[in-house]
């Protein structure tokens, strides 16, 4: 993973003053700041983005799509109604994070349904800004599991070939 894609929806500018007992009271910005020190340290790049627009959104998906690179979105109120973007992530064939700062199950009947849900990799709701710092560990986990496959399999193919070839480590072992 080169690049993360962070994706925001509509009233997320507000974060810090809107509802607060719901949201918390950290920033939009200080969301970046501490998504952004971890890919720092991490070396990738981080593209962090909010709209209160629609379009805005579908056309990141895209992007992020074209480019192959993994998406943590918090579409807003947008993933309880947006057919566009459903259909945007269908079409980006890229993983997906979805995340929101509240439980989305514990609040109203409408908030219950989230239409990104059935595409999405993961779903991580209720955690507050902390939903997005776990989204990312996600991606980095995944990521850095696939590039150690290479090694683990190089480990596991000298293991049976010392258990295939017994003999070798015999004579390996009377010469020391
Ligand atoms: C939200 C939950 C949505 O239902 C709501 O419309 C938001 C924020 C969250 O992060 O908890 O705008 O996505």
């Amino acid at each position: 993973m080169n690049a993360v894609h962070v994706l925001n929806g509509p009233n997320l500018n507000l974060l810090g003053t809107r509802e607060p007992e719901t949201y918390g009271f950290a920033t939009l910005a200080d969301i970046e700041a501490r998504l952004s020190a971890l890919c720092k340290s991490r070396g990738i790049i981080l593209h962090f983005r909010q709209s209160n627009h629609e379009g805005d959104l579908v056309t990141w998906v895209q992007e992020a799509g074209r480019a192959g690179e993994p998406v943590i979105l918090n579409a807003g109120a947008y993933s309880h109604t947006s057919i566009a973007l459903y259909d945007a992530i269908k079409a980006a064939k890229t993983d997906v994070i979805e995340v929101h700062l509240s439980n989305i199950h514990s609040r109203e009947d409408f908030r219950r349904q989230s239409l990104i849900s059935p595409l999405a990799r993961g779903v991580i709701v209720g955690f507050g800004a902390l939903s997005y710092d776990l989204a990312l560990e996600a991606f980095l986990a995944r990521t850095e599991a696939a590039d150690d496959r290479p090694h683990r399999k190089q480990i596991v193919k000298s293991i049976s070939h010392a258990q295939k070839h017994p003999w070798q480590r015999r004579k390996r072992e009377q010469k020391k």
